[in-house]
């Protein structure tokens, strides 16, 4: 919802091109020419509330060292967290009816799959749903775990709480599944069942930073997301993601991404309506 237009506060244009550098700075993120009417309406609560009268006045807030808390609510502020329920549907068909397969054919230990930016946790709910019907068409293979990460702590928070109510249930979720993979509260919300969280770890990751602590992956998603960042990070980005991964794993993007002038370390995969890059080994 957009906040009253007396509260929208205007933007100067060097307090715009000195936060369009913290932004990308912070997160990769990358605000366009002409975008000062979504900072200053997405900050101006957060800045009502800090008690600043600009742009410029937050960031020498946000300069002072003992303000990371602040730091952490502008990111939150700034991320466009939209996602819904089995988003690009072809990629978990793909996952279920060729690639579970593929690699519960191959010995091993656990499969681990990687959401890098899940944002309220659909996504990563979605997976491990997947996972179950998978598992519970051909019985138990190689156990599987999710690492879900996000830059933004306060999607994190409603992701790992794992309640969904209203409209946002509605979105992308048949009858039949909001009743198989979810219990319904004493406040009308749906909450993701035990059996389909129990695989997923959620923590806080920004993409442009190390992925070091995260291990190989076996599978990763990272939709929706990269354009966000400019070229050369996205570049960037989709080579550390190769190195993440087991020799012959999958990378999904947005289905309104491509790899083509980002990557040549995969082969692209199509198939049950959905793209998968197989990096090459
Ligand atoms: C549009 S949502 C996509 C969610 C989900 N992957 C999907 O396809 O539905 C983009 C997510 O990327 C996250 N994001 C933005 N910049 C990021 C960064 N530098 N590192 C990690 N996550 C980031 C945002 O917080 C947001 O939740």
């Amino acid at each position: 919802m957009q906040p009253r237009q007396s509260s929208i506060r205007s933007v100067s244009p060097a307090d715009y091109q000195a936060f369009q550098q913290f932004l990308q700075d912070a997160c990769g993120i990358q605000l366009g020419m002409g975008k000062e009417y979504l900072v200053s309406s997405r900050l101006s609560g957060l800045m009502k509330e800090v008690q600043v009268e600009s742009v410029g006045e937050l960031l020498q807030k946000l300069r002072s060292s003992v303000q990371s808390q602040l730091k952490v609510r502008v990111i939150d502020a700034m991320t466009t967290n939209e996602t819904f329920w089995f988003r690009d549907i072809g990629h978990y068909i793909l996952m279920k009816e060729t690639i579970l397969p593929d690699l519960n054919q191959s010995r091993g230990g656990t499969i681990r799959i990687w959401s890098a930016a899940c944002s309220t946790g659909q996504e990563p709910y979605n997976i491990s749903m997947i996972v179950e019907e998978y598992e519970s068409k051909h019985g138990r293979g190689r156990p599987v775990t999710i690492e879900a990460t996000d830059i933004s702590s306060k999607v994190l928070a409603e992701a790992k709480a794992g309640i969904y109510c209203g409209l946002t249930v509605e979105r992308g979720l048949t009858v039949e599944q909001q009743k198989r993979f979810f219990t319904p509260n004493k406040e009308h919300c749906l909450e993701v069942r035990p059996e389909i969280k129990r695989r997923v770890n959620f923590r806080s990751l920004n993409l442009a930073g190390s992925y070091h602590s995260m291990g190989k992956f076996d599978i990763i998603f990272c939709r929706n997301v990269l354009i966000y960042f400019s070229n050369e990070l996205k570049k960037d980005i989709v080579d550390r993601l190769a190195n993440a991964l087991n020799p012959g794993g999958y990378l999904f993007l947005g289905s309104t991404e491509s790899i083509n002038q980002l990557s040549d370390r995969f082969d692209m995969k199509v198939g049950h309506g959905g793209i998968s890059y197989r990096l090459k080994s």
